[in-house]
């Protein structure tokens, strides 16, 4: 199967790191095509622990091609920051390329993302800060510096003067703070330009070299479907396509050359940030599973909120991607519990509902229907067959597949690399 999408299915760090760490061995390509520096992947293997914002997680293979997508955001200090931790570690570089037409978080989205947050008060939206939403507003907006801005200097000169004038306004006007000054904005550019312009490339020509060599390519998703902006829980979302067709427009790939899209399942769930989540736990056994899963935002270190899998609205994103493959991750984690529960519906009042609402206003009413089964109570993470696993957990993977609606492909029971069960091949 050549070309593989790996997208998060529920609110983000699902264990995305890994799968992809896992599979980029196999691969000639892997290829970040949203979201930015809000991303954080964790991943665990010889050279170390890292936690990747923006390069692909292949990287630490020396062949692999490393792709960021015209879909990703770019902060270029925190990129630079990396690819300096990277070759401290001895990892190679030089096979990375970011997208010309990838936007880059300036100065002023950073200011604004805090302001904006600010400003909402109680309704914040727990953003990362990271300045994501208000780059992909000036994306939009048609006001975005991209990567080959910096390396057109006149160009970019002029096109921050016409953007400052606008943002300053907004700043001092709108929030009372001081302006920002071009020469100094300018500056930094240029140094990013001089730091990061050997990375810099004209990407499409290398996927469609790939694509027609019949190269394995792995798209690499960031945050989660319920995170999506058309199709998460709005406005409590991130401000990109995070879903299976944000892999397509994010990298310009056409829809039909991907073969298999592989949605990412924790064995429970979690979120991190505001916003509607019906089978949080806000006792003590969502503290357990904090604290056996040490569930803290690899970006902001925020805990998360953890609470039992969500079935409508894990199969409302196999739907909306189109899974072909489910992968279970940190199913050990549950190794402890007499028994964990299953949400199968919602109630809204006096309702059943057994479909995810797109109102944040309805799901926050949702109260969960739940299905109790048998914990296993012992350990896992040393197993490497399907059939090794207790009864009690082959059970509850069987219906989390029935539920989900497509087949589990891989189950995750530990960091490391050789903690996984694969149940079908994965390329
Ligand atoms: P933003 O993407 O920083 O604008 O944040 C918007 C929402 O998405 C907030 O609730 C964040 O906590 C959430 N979010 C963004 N990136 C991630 C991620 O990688 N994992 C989990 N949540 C995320």
């Amino acid at each position: 199967m050549p070309v593989i999408a790996v997208i998060g299915a529920q609110w983000g760090d699902e264990g995305k790191g890994k799968i992809i760490d896992l599979l980029a061995e196999k691969a000639d390509v892997v290829a970040r095509f949203s979201g930015g520096p809000n991303a954080g992947h964790t991943v665990v293997n010889p050279y170390g622990e890292f936690r990747l914002h923006l390069v692909p997680s292949g990287i630490f293979y020396p062949y692999v091609l490393c792709l960021i997508g015209n879909g990703v955001v770019v902060s270029p200090s925190v990129l630079w920051e990396e690819i300096e931790q990277l070759r401290a570690h001895g990892v190679d570089t030089s096979r990375l390329f970011i997208s010309q037409r990838a936007h880059l978080i300036m100065p002023y989205h950073l200011l604004l993302d805090k302001l904006e947050e600010e400003s909402r008060g109680k309704k914040a939206l727990g953003t990362t800060r990271s300045g994501v939403g208000p780059a992909y507003v000036d994306k939009v907006a048609r006001l975005g510096i991209r990567m080959e801005d910096l390396l057109d200097k006149e160009n970019l000169h002029h096109r921050l003067q016409m953007v400052l004038e606008q943002k300053n306004a907004i700043l001092t006007k709108v929030y009372g703070v001081p302006p920002l000054f071009l020469e100094e904005v300018y500056q930094q550019c240029c140094q990013h330009g001089e730091s990061l312009g050997q990375f810099i490339r004209q990407i499409d020509p290398l996927v469609q070299q790939a694509v027609e060599r019949k190269e394995k390519i792995l798209l690499e998703g960031a945050q989660g479907s319920l995170l999506d902006i058309d199709f998460g829980t709005y406005p409590y979302v991130t401000s990109s396509s995070s879903t299976a067709g944000g892999g397509c427009v994010g990298l310009g790939l056409s829809p039909t050359k991907v073969d298999h899209i592989f949605g990412v399942f924790k064995s429970y769930i979690t979120r991190v940030g505001g916003g509607p989540m019906p089978t949080e736990l806000r006792d003590e056994t969502g503290e357990l599973i904090r604290g056996r899963a040490h569930e803290y935002g690899a970006t902001t270190g925020r805990p998360r909120r953890c609470g039992w899998f969500d079935a409508v609205a894990a199969r409302f994103s196999a739907q909306i991607n189109g899974f072909s493959g489910a992968i279970l991750t940190r199913l050990d984690i549950l190794d402890t519990f007499a028994s964990i529960k299953i949400c199968t519906g919602y109630k809204v009042d006096s309702d059943k509902l057994n479909y995810f609402p797109s109102s944040a206003v309805v799901l926050e009413k949702c109260q969960p229907i739940y299905e109790e089964l048998p914990g296993w109570q012992s350990p896992i993470d040393h197993l490497h067959h399907f059939d090794q696993l207790p009864p009690q957990a082959q059970s509850y993977v069987k219906q989390l597949e029935e539920l989900i609606g497509c087949p589990i492909v891989l189950i995750s029971v530990g960091p490391r690399r050789e903690q996984a069960i694969e149940l079908r091949p994965l390329w």
